[in-house]
């Protein structure tokens, strides 16, 4: 490529970068993560992560303890720690990047991170309405206990009395109650018995055939890379992997190499 072309792509106002050859001529990403590097201080962590996310999917990220999976969640959500230094991220023609977190949250992106969240001393469905405080409102409370009934019978309940599967219903209900076009799922699995992993999976789907599109960070990768049509691994910061979540799942190397599975 000549420098003028170099130049010329600079300025492309959002790029596609997809490295995934049956979207690639057809659709372009709908959240596009581009070269992005992000520091903790001194700590070089996200050290040049690109992928793309396309409309509806569910994107497993993975890697081990340490990859920087979080990490890559919190620069994407422009929470400011780690600090993104350089690199983009676009979702539906927006630019992330020139966005503080509250305007991301504002433009359809939604963190549901390992720890939940739950406010103490507000009843589940009071968590719920002080997501719907301000606009832009999502499901209504009652649609969001009919995808999670537990939670519509525990209304009343203190949030941070519920069991851990239920606050995580509660924290995905909760980000639903704004109108989102992406979810961040940071380890949602985690300490959840199998049958309640069930329940979240099937949630997960139905969430997806609202047109949501989600990245699921999760230690548990079989489970993820079963429900997820894509899959980029993470190492010490840098993909080392990108594709469907199918070839992960048959490439016995690929596994023992990033995932130890
Ligand atoms: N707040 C922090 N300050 C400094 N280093 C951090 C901080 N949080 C995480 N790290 C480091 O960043 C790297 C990636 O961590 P993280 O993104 O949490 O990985 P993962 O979610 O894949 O387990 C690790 O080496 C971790 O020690
Ligand atoms: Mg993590």
């Amino acid at each position: 490529m000549s420098q003028i072309e170099l130049d010329k792509s600079k300025q492309t106002a959002r790029p596609d970068f997809s490295r995934d050859a049956n979207h690639a001529a057809t659709a372009p990403a709908f959240l596009s993560v581009h070269d992005i590097h992000a520091y903790y201080g001194e700590s070089y962590i996200v050290q040049g992560v690109s992928f793309n996310v396309h409309e509806g999917e569910i994107l497993a990220l993975l890697g081990r303890n340490g990859a920087g999976k979080t990490s890559t969640l919190r620069a994407i959500a422009q929470i400011g720690s780690p600090l993104m230094t350089s690199g983009e991220v676009w979702l539906d023609h927006q630019a992330l990047h020139l966005m503080s977190s509250h305007e991301a949250s504002r433009a359809g992106l939604a963190l549901v991170p390992e720890d939940r969240r739950i406010i103490p001393g507000l009843t589940v469905e009071e968590n719920i309405q002080l997501a719907q405080i301000a606009p832009p409102i999502g499901w209504s409370v009652e649609r969001i206990y009919e995808l999670f009934p537990r939670l519509g019978e525990r209304r009343k309940q203190e949030g941070v009395t519920l069991s851990g599967g239920e606050q995580q219903m509660l924290s995905i209900g909760r980000a639903l109650a704004r109108d989102i076009k992406v979810l961040l799922l940071d380890e949602p699995y985690e300490g959840l018995a199998p049958v309640i992993v069930d329940e979240i999976e099937k949630t997960l789907n139905i969430i997806k055939r609202q047109g949501i599109t989600t990245i699921l960070v999760e230690q548990n990768a079989v489970r993820a890379l079963k429900l997820a049509d894509r899959a980029v691994i993470l190492e010490s910061g840098e993909v080392v992997f990108d594709g469907t979540a199918d070839e992960v799942l048959h490439n016995e190397q690929l596994r023992h190499d990033y995932l130890a599975i």
